[in-house]
């Protein structure tokens, strides 16, 4: 017995170090190459490669100016961004989704400066290919991030990850500008779809996953995968008048403990990449944060990668945040705070920042030193993405791009994020011979299913959507031919803002009166950046009113809701009978919805975010205890109208024997949670166990609790699953004022589910 654990043991070491090992060779191998490629490197090669243009900028266009379809590369333009102003990478997508063949041999052009030698260096192309490869026709298309999160499921999100990776090999790109670990915490923002939802933890581990799953295990990126780039770091998506890159305002406290976290977690894992913040935090622009970028970032991190900027953002330091005074003073502001690559990316723009930055060097604004970082880290970066490999000899491996397959795993995906918030008396699921009303504005909108970053940019145009995929209504109709469907109301856009217009009442009462139920679509058009500012966080009001006048035809009505956020809905929600949350499921919800609803499939999402229920009271589930006095003192002031986590089941779940392996521990041990969860209905069904810890006393107002720990199990009808959670005193510290995390002795709340336990920490 002793001897097999000593030969265990030994080749584990044995291993371990192999591949530490390993690694160590690689990583020295990859500096030698970077160093010889960099002695031969002029100056103007060496900006060249911290320049990033956007494919607009080499497309050819008419006498107009405006791209000619089908896009074409203009080779006397592409000649030039390669040879003279030597650009390391280009980005983007012209105005529209291109073909799998397309985008191979865009990319077969723009790698043969590298392969001719006519360029030393060859180009990184990036895109964001942020809920599947979504500038691919015919590519799988994912839940966007906020469903992704709804699941709760680490296996999906990386699952997720990969065929999104696979998926941008076959089209021939290497990066891609994903994950967004910015945290959902204000709901006016455009891109809050684009998150993980409110929680650090939760997006913490997910990104972790997804991280995975694009860049693969390997130290060198293989052909199945891609190079992530992080986003936005950081503070982006807390601006505090809710409109796209505007001022966030964030005490430290937040920063270390809420915003910070998913992005150190990422760059653990191996993230190679991170784009900066477009907007500014506590007065200064994400891109002119030396603290940030170099100091916590590089420096006290370690991430070896680089930085890229967001769009134009360089210039926008004097343009728009006013602190320089010129564009070269913004190259020389973003340079020095550690900006490594600048998506530049239009052009005659990315002429004059190569012009600038070659002044500037000479004027000795910017430190020779700081472009050798630069393009060092972009180098590397090259090298773990395989560019240099003669890439006709590298299959890129795509085979299963767009195949039922994949197309299953992306319905899976939505299965396990739609959530279901409310079921009157068990009304759902559905029995087979229901009739059924359809109606309401994204009842029959695929466009509204995918949300933005679709084929296009803002995702509304309906010429490029995929063939093949199903609206709500197309996928009822496959289910029960017999469903009636009434428009309702229409979303639109009016002077570039959301609205929504009544179209027919009348022919919903009537329609109500020949069938048994009302399913009603209702949520959002799609809109990200600054074109999807929002002026209201409520649902809009005819919707709101289309609803009313479903209620009041006294049938029965289920809620779908298509949204990237949650927008407020109180006035409604009494008189519905079910309501589900799709978020924005893509081309595969509206199939994976209809087996919910028929009962075909168990509902098993829970809520990534409180679920406000007055647009005037956005408060978050680890709020401090204050926001829970109410004017009264009578009732907890802290009312969403849905919490963090929640999310029912067609079956029930009992939680019971919550045991801790020490009641009491000192700084240094950890401590295993184990409770019993038993699946007490009918059905088979998936449940999170979702793992909360609450500081009782602290020299800082503690949150009222914090996810530490959540997993997702599946449980036959009469199972019982014992869940076990291991916590450590890290996981017991907090943020104090100034953003350092301690810990303090006393007691702390364990619970998981209905039932809690103390615990105490010991000095
Ligand atoms: C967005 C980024 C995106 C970039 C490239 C910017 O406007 O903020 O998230 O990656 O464009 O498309």
């Amino acid at each position: 017995m002793c001897k097999s654990i000593f030969i265990v043991c030994c080749i584990l070491y044995f291993s371990v170090g192999y591949t530490q090992l390993k690694q160590i060779e690689f990583e020295k191998t990859i500096e030698e190459k970077i160093s010889l490629l960099m002695a031969n490197m002029s100056l103007e090669e060496k900006i060249g490669q911290t320049c990033q243009i956007t494919l607009d900028a080499v497309l050819k266009t008419d006498a107009n100016g405006t791209v000619v379809e089908p896009v074409q590369l203009d080779a006397s333009k592409l000649n030039e961004a390669l040879t003279k102003y030597r650009v390391g990478s280009i980005l983007n997508v012209s105005s529209h989704t291109l073909t799998i063949s397309e985008w191979k041999s865009m990319h077969q052009a723009i790698h043969k400066y590298y392969q001719e030698k006519f360029i030393k260096i060859p180009i990184l192309y990036g895109i964001d290919a942020i809920h599947g490869v979504n500038y691919t026709q015919g590519a799988t298309l994912f839940p966007h991030e906020i469903g992704l999160a709804a699941t709760w499921n680490r296996e999906t999100l990386k699952k997720t990850a990969s065929i999104t990776a696979s998926e941008m090999r076959a089209s021939g790109i290497r990066w891609n500008f994903s994950p967004v670990l910015d945290l959902g915490r204000q709901p006016l923002w455009s891109r809050y779809f684009e998150t993980l939802g409110e929680d650090p933890y939760l997006t913490s581990e997910l990104g972790k996953q997804i991280i995975l799953g694009y860049q693969g295990t390997q130290s060198k990126i293989d052909n199945t995968h891609v190079v992530s780039c992080l986003k936005h770091f950081v503070g982006y998506s807390m601006p505090q008048s809710g409109r796209d890159r505007t001022p966030a305002w964030i005490p430290e406290k937040y920063m270390s403990e809420l915003f910070l976290p998913p992005f150190k977690a990422a760059i653990e894992a191996g993230a190679l990449t991170v784009m900066v913040n477009s907007g500014s935090v506590n007065g200064t622009p994400g891109h002119a944060n030396y603290k940030l970028l170099t100091k916590l970032l590089k420096q006290d991190w370690g991430f070896k990668g680089f930085v890229v900027s967001d769009w134009e953002d360089f210039s926008l330091l004097s343009s728009v945040h006013q602190t320089a005074g010129s564009y070269k003073e913004g190259i020389v502001q973003a340079i020095q705070a550690g900006v490594d690559m600048s998506m530049v990316p239009t052009s005659p723009l990315y002429k004059d920042y190569c012009t600038l930055f070659n002044d500037a060097i000479k004027e000795k604004l910017i430190d020779s030193s700081r472009l050798e970082d630069a393009v060092r880290r972009i180098l590397r970066v090259k090298l773990y993405a395989g560019l240099f490999d003669n890439l006709n000899q590298t299959k890129e491996k795509g085979d299963l791009f767009g195949t039922s397959t994949f197309k299953k795993e992306a319905e899976n995906t939505v299965l396990e994020s739609i959530t279901l918030l409310k079921n009157k008396n068990n009304i759902l699921p559905l029995k087979p011979n229901t009739k059924v009303l359809l109606t309401g504005p994204t009842a029959n909108s695929l466009n509204a299913l995918n949300g933005a970053w679709t084929h296009t940019w803002q995702g509304v145009d309906t010429l490029y959507n995929t063939k093949d995929a199903l609206t709500l209504l197309e996928a009822f109709k496959l289910k029960n031919a017999s469903v009636s469907y009434v428009k309702g109301a229409m979303n639109e856009y009016i002077e570039g803002w959301e609205s929504c217009k009544i179209i027919d009442t009348i022919a919903l009462k009537e329609q109500a009166a020949k069938n048994d139920v009302i399913v009603i679509c209702l949520g959002e058009l799609p809109g990200t950046e600054k074109p999807g500012d929002i002026r209201a966080l409520d649902l809009p009001e005819a919707q709101l009113q289309l609803a009313k006048c479903a209620i009041n035809t006294g049938k029965p009505v289920i809620l779908l809701l298509i949204e990237g956020r949650p927008r407020t809905l109180h006035p409604i929600v009494e008189g519905m009978d079910a309501i589900i949350q799709l978020y924005l499921p893509g081309d595969y919800g509206a199939q994976a919805c209809v087996k919910i609803l028929y009962g075909d499939e168990n509902p098993c999402g829970k809520l990534p975010y409180t679920y406000p229920k007055y647009s005037g009271i956005i408060e978050h589930y680890d709020h401090p205890k204050s926001i829970e006095k109410s004017k009264s003192n009578q009732w907890n002031g802290f009312d969403p109208e849905w919490e963090f986590g929640h999310g029912l089941s067609y079956t029930s779940f009992n939680y019971s024997n919550l045991m801790v392996s020490k009641e009491q521990f000192k700084e240094l041990d950890s401590i295993r949670i184990t409770v019993d969860i038993t699946n007490t209905g009918l059905r088979v069904g998936k449940e999170v166990a979702q793992l909360y810890v609450s500081d009782l006393q602290a020299q800082v107002t503690p949150a009222v609790k914090q996810l530490k720990g959540f997993d997702k199990i599946e449980l036959q009808p009469g199972q019982t699953k014992k869940v076990s959670f291991i916590l450590s005193n890290k996981d017991l510290k907090y943020a104090n004022q100034s953003g350092e995390f301690v810990n303090e002795p006393g007691f702390f709340r364990i619970q998981i589910g209905p039932v809690s336990k103390l615990i105490e920490l010991i000095k």
